[in-house]
């Protein structure tokens, strides 16, 4: 199929790119390089030996989407491009209706124009709130707590609208867990702007000596050492679940689906530093610190619906996770030593 990725360019659309021109696709990357770098095209190219075109442009701007489909004769679209930073969503919500929601509404119109019916998109675990029973599974109760998760909610709530109306759409939700890890080359993996927000790339900075320690957030919740657990994925087995479900929900016969695509297997941050200094012979000096607003003690997947449907499941381990991120990690210390 020809896939056009929006928000192609950044962490986890670029993993993907790679893992459908191994899986036979051709893919058009669009994106308005507001959280990524064009630069991350010449290393799609040297991993995956074909060059992947880069539209730059805005998914709010419908006559740029309808340009895009057409041009390279897309058939489906997975749709990365978003703004994902839960503290600014709270001081920006605005910004995140309009990019999020708005930029949805914008690519659904397009796609329509153009006859383009097959949409795969980027959800969240966020969407579950906070859990009311563990393993979380897709017929877990929704809710938000924050302006980007209900920016979520409500793309799923129009795409289940937009299904309903129309017999023609095949669209695939999935609700990543936490995805963390990089590519095996150690070419492409995250590399936020500014302090991460998050623990993977947060532990990695102090490893390498950018940042002096990590801040671990609360250690008196009700989890095995008191600290947050989370379900980390490797990005590159999350990449494969999108291949999955793509190929699934083309030829289906059912207008909407949603999978949570998570590993079932939930570890704290301690086990993290602990881990991520183990596999890479680093250490990461923390200190214990509050509790962060709005975190949840634990949160994990049940991934059986995407293993049944989709025969799909996550293989990459923690210590898999923590080597290419610290690969990555000392990869770009090298490109800035450059
Ligand atoms: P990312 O910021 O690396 O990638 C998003 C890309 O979209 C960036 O390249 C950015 O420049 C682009 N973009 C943003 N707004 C755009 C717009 N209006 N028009 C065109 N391009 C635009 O983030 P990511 O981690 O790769 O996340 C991809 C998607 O997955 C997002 O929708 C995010 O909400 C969702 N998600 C991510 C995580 C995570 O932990 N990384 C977890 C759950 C869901
Ligand atoms: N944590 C720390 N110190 C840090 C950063 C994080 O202790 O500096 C802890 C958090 O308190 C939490 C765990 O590490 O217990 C994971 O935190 P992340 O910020 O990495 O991830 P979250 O689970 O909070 O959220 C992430 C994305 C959300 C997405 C969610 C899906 O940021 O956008 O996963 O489950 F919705």
């Amino acid at each position: 199929m020809k896939i056009l990725l929006t928000g192609g360019a950044g962490y986890i659309g670029s993993h993907v790119a790679t893992a459908l021109v191994s899986s036979g696709h051709d893919v058009v990357c669009f994106d308005n390089l507001s959280n990524s770098d064009a630069a991350v095209m010449d290393r799609l190219e040297a991993i995956t030996g074909t060059a992947i075109p880069l539209v730059e442009g805005d998914i709010r701007d419908r006559d740029a989407m309808r340009y895009v489909l057409q041009e390279y004769g897309a058939e489906a679209v997975i749709h990365f491009a978003g703004l994902k930073a839960v503290g600014e969503s709270v001081a920006e919500p605005i910004k995140y209706y309009d990019n999020n929601v708005r930029g949805t509404l914008t690519l659904l119109e397009a796609m329509a124009d153009c006859d383009v019916h097959t949409l795969v998109f980027s959800s969240s675990a966020t969407v579950y709130g906070q859990p009311q029973y563990l393993p979380l599974d897709e017929n877990h109760p929704t809710s938000a707590t924050n302006p980007y998760g209900r920016t979520k909610l409500m793309i799923e709530e129009m795409l289940r609208d937009v299904a309903a109306a129309d017999s023609k759409w095949r669209i695939a939700i999935l609700r990543y867990f936490n995805p963390v890890g990089a590519h095996d080359s150690g070419l492409i993996g995250e590399n936020p702007n500014g302090i991460p927000n998050n623990l993977m790339p947060f532990i990695s900075r102090v490893a390498a000596g950018r940042l002096a320690e990590l801040s671990v957030f609360g250690d008196d919740y009700d989890t095995p050492d008191g600290t947050g657990v989370r379900d980390y994925i490797h990005v590159v087995d999350l990449a494969e679940g999108h291949v999955a479900a793509l190929e699934a929900v083309a030829k289906s016969g059912q207008p909407i689906s949603t999978w949570n695509l998570g590993t079932g297997q939930g570890y704290s941050v301690l086990e993290m530093v602990e881990a991520f200094e183990r596999i890479n012979d680093v250490s990461v000096p923390y200190r214990i610190a509050p509790r962060r607003d709005g975190d949840v003690a634990s949160c994990f997947a049940s991934p059986e619906r995407a293993a049944r449907e989709l025969g799909w499941k996550a293989n990459r381990d923690l210590d898999a996770m923590c080597a290419s991120s610290w690969r990555f990690e000392r990869m770009l210390a090298t490109r800035n030593a450059d």
